[in-house]
């Protein structure tokens, strides 16, 4: 009986390991476990077996019997294993992102505006960085002096996770963070000029001017006696060169609580030159950028003295902007994976909105 089932483990095992797939152990399972198996013949014998040995070749058999089904487990779990492997590096020979002959794809016009915009603001020494999505109420509101319960929230309620986290309302949400990281450059008798592009997201109704989901860029320049001629400066510099003309801007008042004083800054309307057309509502300006100088309080928050240095923050509605660069009518176009509509800006100049007939 022994013998016997020695043989049998050592047949088992060698048929195991040729075992390539996880449905050849399913059969070997039957073959060896199965009613008309080996094993169970081994258990009628047992009726031959004299009584005081019963006991011990029952107990070799049994032995046998549960090495075969644990060492099924353990391969079956391999076999698994390997099989997921596979399937994953053949996945991997398939490049999605691979053109094919005629279809090269193309940037989104999103995409294209914020690498324009960055490059014009690179070339007047900002540094480009990246924030997250997801935010905390500190950075988005709170280092913001925008306080628990302050009416400014209203305007931007957001999707908040169950992490105590929120999807960002504006990229202002990273200035803090930001002024900590460059404080060194006011260390050393630099200015902290940084701009930062990001998708942000708010709790709107969407129609084709509002969507729950776009784009703004972000800027902040602080150094001792920066003041509002600089902000007006370099605001008009980057949309001249954006639009390929000379662009007319004016401020008006406007507020948020981590600037002060804050303005909207609206540019002359290009269609009509700021006679007065629909496209500008007939007021001859554009409503662009929200902007204004850095409130002493997120100054504060971000450690730096607000007796000691001033800065200026604007917010460019990257969105927007495309908008007006390409002549987008409909803000949902921009999320709508619509290629046709979405491939057709590489390497356009400006292109000039329709004038609407009056
Ligand atoms: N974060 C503001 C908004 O999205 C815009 C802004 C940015 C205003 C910077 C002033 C300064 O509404």
């Amino acid at each position: 009986m022994l013998e016997k089932a020695q043989q049998l483990k050592q047949q088992f095992e060698e048929k195991v390991q040729a075992t390539t797939v996880p449905a050849e152990l399913e059969q070997l399972r039957i073959e060896f476990l199965g009613k008309k198996g080996p094993i169970s013949s081994l258990m009628g014998e047992l009726r031959n077996v004299p009584n005081e040995q019963k006991k011990e070749a029952g107990q070799i058999i049994n032995e046998v019997k549960q090495f075969i089904e644990e060492t099924i487990a353990q391969k079956k779990t391999e076999l698994v294993k390997l099989e997921e492997e596979r399937l994953i590096n053949a996945a991997e020979d398939y490049d999605v992102t691979f053109p094919t002959e005629d279809e090269t794809g193309s940037y989104h016009p999103i995409t294209l505006i914020q690498r324009e915009v960055e490059e014009i603001f690179e070339g007047m020494g900002f540094a480009i960085e990246d924030y997250d999505e997801i935010v905390d109420d500190y950075h988005c509101f709170e280092a913001l002096n925008i306080p628990k319960h302050h009416p400014a929230r209203d305007m931007q309620d957001t999707y908040y996770l169950s992490t105590n986290q929120l999807l960002k309302t504006h990229t202002s949400a990273a200035q803090n963070a930001i002024l900590i990281k460059y404080t060194k450059e006011l260390e050393a008798d630099r200015p902290i000029r940084v701009i930062f592009p990001g998708r942000c997201f708010r709790n709107e109704k969407i129609d084709a001017c509002h969507e729950n989901t776009f784009f703004q860029m972000e800027g902040v320049m602080v150094d001792k006696d920066i003041s509002i001629s600089n902000l007006i400066y370099f605001m008009k510099t980057m949309l001249s060169e954006v639009f390929q003309q000379d662009i007319t801007v004016r401020l008006r008042p406007g507020f948020f609580p981590f600037v002060e004083p804050g303005f909207e800054l609206d540019i002359q309307c290009l269609i009509c030159g700021g006679e007065g057309c629909p496209s500008c509502k007939d007021s001859g300006w554009l409503e662009l950028c929200p902007c204004g100088m850095i409130h002493p309080n997120v100054l504060t928050a971000a450690g730096l003295d607000p007796e000691k240095y001033t800065g200026f923050a604007f917010g460019l509605g990257l969105t927007r902007l495309a908008m007006m660069r390409y002549g987008i009518k409909d803000i949902r176009v921009f999320n709508s994976c619509n290629l046709k509509a979405l491939s057709q800006f590489e390497n356009s100049t400006f292109v000039e909105p329709e004038k609407e007939v009056k």
